[in-house]
């Protein structure tokens, strides 16, 4: 069985106040969807709104999470400006994303800093949700599956395939409102869950999500869910994927 897991990426948006604020508007519009569904919800947050967040879900349905946005490999270590997987577990968290293309753009992460990321995740019980996708480079030069595949080899060597969350997130989508067409979108999760050993890994895409074409994406027969960034900001946009119509396959 493979489980649907809607999550936001927060990515560096959010003092305290405003999380709160975005909880408190945004619980009630998913009470039911919570109650009544096996779906994983999930938010990560920015560092200093985890340990508020954590208490603050321990209140509400099991089937809602906090997550990170990254984890160093050591458990502790001269690294300044990192955080261990030691340190997520003791604020209870269970999930985190890793290998995101904004950290391989920005923060020079490769896939083999990613894979000694997802390790370290694993090790301490937490499930890395590991970030695959091409650029708009790659694409238009028929690299796309070259490049995923690339990502998955090296990301996921010796990696558990049974705690483990894959977003296939094409980086011309991201943040542009351009998103990739759901058929397209399907045929390329369809691929990679193809290159793994567990086929019932949850599969995520990202890019663009939003209140209009939620329902389309989780159509697909192949997708199991989203991650999604700008859209996850607003309580409103956010419940609504959450509640996205659900079709049978
Ligand atoms: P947008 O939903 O804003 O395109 O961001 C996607 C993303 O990067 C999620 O990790």
């Amino acid at each position: 069985m493979r489980r649907i897991a809607i999550a936001g990426n927060w990515k560096m948006y959010k003092t305290q106040r405003e999380a709160k604020e975005f909880f408190t508007d945004f619980l009630p519009l998913v009470q039911n969807r919570l109650e009544t569904s096996e779906d994983q919800v999930l938010i990560c947050a920015p560092y200093t709104n985890l340990p508020f967040l954590v208490s603050f879900v321990a209140h509400t349905p099991a089937n809602l999470a906090i997550g990170a946005q990254n984890v160093h490999w050591a458990d502790s270590g001269a690294f300044t400006g990192e955080i261990s997987a030691p340190m997520l577990v003791e604020l209870g968290l269970k999930f985190v994303i890793i290998g995101h293309s904004e950290r391989r753009q920005f923060f020079g992460e490769t896939d083999a800093t990613v894979n000694q990321r997802l390790k370290s995740a694993q090790k301490h019980g937490i499930t890395p949700i590991l970030c695959v996708g091409e650029t708009k480079q790659q694409r238009d030069q028929n690299q796309t599956e070259a490049c995923i595949y690339a990502q998955l080899e090296h990301g996921l060597k010796d990696i558990d395939q049974n705690n483990l969350i894959i977003a296939y997130e094409p980086i011309w989508a991201i943040g542009t409102g351009d998103t990739c067409d759901t058929d397209e979108a399907n045929r390329v999760i369809g691929l990679i869950r193809k290159q793994l050993q567990n086929p019932n890994v949850t599969i995520q895409y990202g890019g663009s999500v939003k209140p209009e074409n939620i329902d389309e994406i989780m159509a697909q027969p192949e997708i199991d869910g989203v991650l999604v960034g700008g859209a996850s900001l607003e309580p409103v946009s956010f419940a609504r994927i959450v509640n996205y119509t659900a079709i049978a396959h």
